[in-house]
Parts: structure tokens; sequence; C-alpha cells
């Protein structure tokens, strides 16, 4: 499961590993997270084919477990190459795996959460907004929880702005 949305997208978002039903699917976030994404996407002003959704892992991990270094390891190249080509304004780094990855840390997300990182590899340098994963908020539901990704989005929100259409 590769990913999808809009080639020249100026916002990317990127989560940790296909569950059941983007697996069936072919699709990225398409279950109970992915309309929680998808509502955040909308609040932002946007629509999802405006922007471009990709995993870390571009397939299942057995039983849904957290993906093992040498998966992340595999499937990372695909992904790097996904962003020198899509070259986003900006990434959203949708929970502990995904930022792990994109910012080459072991810090957790609760630390990393709403300050603006930055994405490098040898061609490319692109900020990236950590930010709690779709299924985390479901599970913990709460107004803090829900503030704090949504301060995060505003942060990218106004990061977009000057050079949206
Ligand atoms: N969770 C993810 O991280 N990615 C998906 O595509 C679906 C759920």
């Amino acid at each position: 499961m590769f990913g999808e949305g809009a080639p020249d997208a100026e916002l990317m978002f990127i989560g940790e590993a296909p569950g059941e039903q983007e697996d069936r699917t072919g699709r990225p976030f398409v279950g109970r997270a992915g309309r929680k994404l998808d509502e955040i996407i909308q609040a932002m002003g946007l629509a999802r084919p405006d922007v471009y959704i990709a995993n870390v892992l571009k397939s299942r991990p057995m039983g849904n477990r957290t993906p093992l270094p040498t998966e992340v390891e595999q499937c990372a190249a695909f992904l790097a190459e996904q962003i020198r080509i899509i070259q986003p304004k900006v990434i959203v780094g949708l929970g502990g795996p995904a930022v792990k990855w994109l910012l080459g840390t072991n810090v957790g997300i609760t630390r990393l959460r709403g300050q603006w990182a930055t994405f490098t590899d040898a061609e490319v340098a692109v900020p990236v907004m950590p930010t709690f994963h779709p299924a985390y908020l479901l599970r913990n539901y709460t107004p803090d929880t829900r503030g704090k990704v949504w301060s995060d989005m505003q942060q990218v929100m106004a990061y977009l702005q000057p050079a949206s259409k």
C-alpha cells in the first residue's frame, strides 16, 4: 500500500503502517483513524485530494504490532523517494514511529509534538510538524489531546497560508 494524493501537494501526512482496511483496499487511512484524519484535513480548510498521504511501512505488520526497526529500514527508502518526488512544503508526522523515522530520533512524540523540526536527506530539507496519531487521538479523546492536535495543525496552516491559493 503505497500512498495517495496530489503529486504536487504542499502538505504531506505520514502515518505508521496500513491497518487491516488499508491493506484490503490498498488505500491509506480509510479506517476509523482515517475518518478522523479526514475530519482534521477538512477542519484545516482542505480536502483529501489536496494533500498526499503515506505511511512509513508499505504493508501491515503481523497482528498490527509496532513496526520492527528492520521493517522500517526496508520501507523507508520508498518513503524517502516519495518525499523527494512530491517535494511537499510541510510534512505532518502522525505519531511516534513516523516521527522517529522522519527526525532520526528516539525522543517520544509527547515531547516532540507541536515543535517544528526538519526532515533532511541528501536532496531535500522539509519542515516537519510532529503530532499525535489519529488512532491515539481516538483512544484519548479529551479536550487536552484534541486541543494539542488542533494547535499543531494551526501552526501548519499558518505556515502554508501566505503561499496558498
Ligand atoms: N494508521 C496508519 O498509520 N496508517 C494508515 O494508513 C491507517 C492507520
